[in-house]
């Protein structure tokens, strides 16, 4: 087949270099000059991402894959399949700024021709698929939906940094706006991916099936902060009681943490919610959520004119990404309470901290820490490496409590009295 992929970012790539290994022909479109020459040079623009590098070198050269910035012109050359996944930008209440997403649709419109199947694939609150893209490809086209072309839903499920490994193990979903549209979806979804298509009856099926793992994820969590302040208060420790919890197979409650970050889990339940308002649990369990950075900066007691070292400001350990950071919450916190606080990332430079709205930490005397991402450095600190630090609030269980007992420094942990 011949395919489009539209916005080459940390999915979109990964997914024009698999359609390209299965032996078809791919356009990839971004607006991004950088990523094009990066592209067409064979190379991957982003680092991190597995077996990348090797399969672009390669799909490059054998003429399989190339990049573009007419959106457009490519999907006017007809091809069997379109896929969207531009990213869907939010406010700090989750709601989407729809104009890439409308943009890109307009550009596919643009080009698009009869027999072309269109898929969206960026995470969307329901309906959207029917209500807002097809009549932006209709209305641009002068096309008939569903007749001259189809729309399909194909929620993107893989974690960045393993996607073909992920493409190649979970199930692809597929939710069409009709029957006769999920079927050619499916077909040609089948023809680049190993692991099960499986049909949805619906793209709005599909649309709700991301927010559902993704909302599921959020509550589980929030029952595990609950369950961590509960132990807090009855001094046992909840990482035993969770393990003991799961070891029959009917439950499988994550782990507790200072903040739930990132891109996707804190701005999909409201997505599900704007929806469905009367759903009262994913309401409650971001309320739990919001409210853990300030229960870790209680654990630190009185804070008023203490200089408090915030170690981590990206959402989570490992990723330079700072999208709903708990970091944020923690630093706002400690200046509502008259703390002087302080930010160090080995992932951010001084610079990029202080344009993040930290004070970087410059290595002096601080009198609290509190951990808020679990990066691999964390694990061998010490106390040595903490100067004056008479109490450390582990958010995320990272740190080794060997050293700091030692040196007679507590060390709390959320849920871990
Ligand atoms: N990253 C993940 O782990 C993940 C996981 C699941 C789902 N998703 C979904 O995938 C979507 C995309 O995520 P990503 O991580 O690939 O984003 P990304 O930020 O890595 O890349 C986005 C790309 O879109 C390009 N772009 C922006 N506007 C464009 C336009 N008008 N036309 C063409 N290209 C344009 C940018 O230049 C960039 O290359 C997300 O919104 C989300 O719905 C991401």
């Amino acid at each position: 087949m011949r395919a489009v992929v539209v916005a080459l970012g940390k999915i979109g790539l990964p997914l024009a270099a698999q359609l390209a290994r299965a032996g078809h022909d791919v356009v990839g479109c971004d607006v991004d000059p950088r990523v094009l020459e990066c592209v067409n040079a064979g190379r991957s623009p982003f680092p991190g991402e597995a077996g990348l590098d090797e399969m672009l070198a390669e799909q490059v050269a054998a003429g399989r894959l190339r990049a573009s910035a007419d959106t457009s012109t490519a999907v006017a050359e007809a091809p069997d399949l379109v896929i969207a996944v531009p990213p869907l930008v939010v406010d700090a209440a989750a709601r989407p700024d729809w104009s890439v997403l409308d943009a890109v649709a307009g550009a596919i419109g643009a080009g698009l021709r009869p027999g072309t199947t269109v898929s969206v694939e960026t995470t969307v609150p329901v309906g959207t698929t029917r209500e807002r893209v097809t009549p932006i490809l209709a209305g641009e086209s002068g096309l008939r939906p569903e007749q001259d072309f189809h729309v399909v839903f194909s929620p993107e499920r893989v974690f960045s940094g393993r996607v073909f490994a992920d493409l190649a193990s979970y199930p692809k979903l597929v939710g069409g706006l009709t029957p006769a549209g999920e079927a050619r979806g499916i077909a040609l979804y089948e023809a680049f991916l190993p692991a099960e298509v499986r049909g949805m009856g619906s793209a709005e099926a599909a649309e709700l099936a991301k927010l559902a793992e993704t909302t599921y994820r959020d509550l589980n969590i929030a029952y595990a902060n609950e369950l961590a302040r509960y132990a807090d208060r009855l001094g046992v420790d909840v990482g035993a009681v969770i393990d003991a919890a799961n070891s029959q197979p009917f439950s499988h409650i994550h782990r507790p943490g200072v903040a739930v970050g990132g891109h996707c889990i804190p701005v999909y339940p409201r997505f599900l919610l704007a929806g469905a308002p009367e759903a009262r649990l994913p309401a409650a369990a971001r309320a739990v959520n919001e409210a853990m950075p300030a229960y870790a900066v209680d654990l630190l007691g009185d804070v008023r004119g203490r200089r408090v070292l915030i170690l981590g400001v990206a959402y989570r350990g490992g990723v330079k990404e700072t999208a709903f950071s708990g970091a944020f919450a923690v630093r706002d916190e400690l200046t509502a309470r008259g703390a002087d606080p302080v930010a160090q990332d080995p992932l951010y430079t001084a610079d990029e901290l202080t344009d993040l709205g930290y004070n970087p930490w410059d290595g002096g005397t601080v009198d609290a820490v509190l951990v808020q991402a679990d990066h691999a450095d964390y694990a061998s600190l010490t106390p040595a490496g903490l100067p004056g630090a008479r109490l450390v609030v582990d958010g995320r269980g990272v740190l080794d409590p060997a050293p700091f007992a030692a040196a007679g420094v507590p060390v709390r942990r959320i849920g871990r009295a």
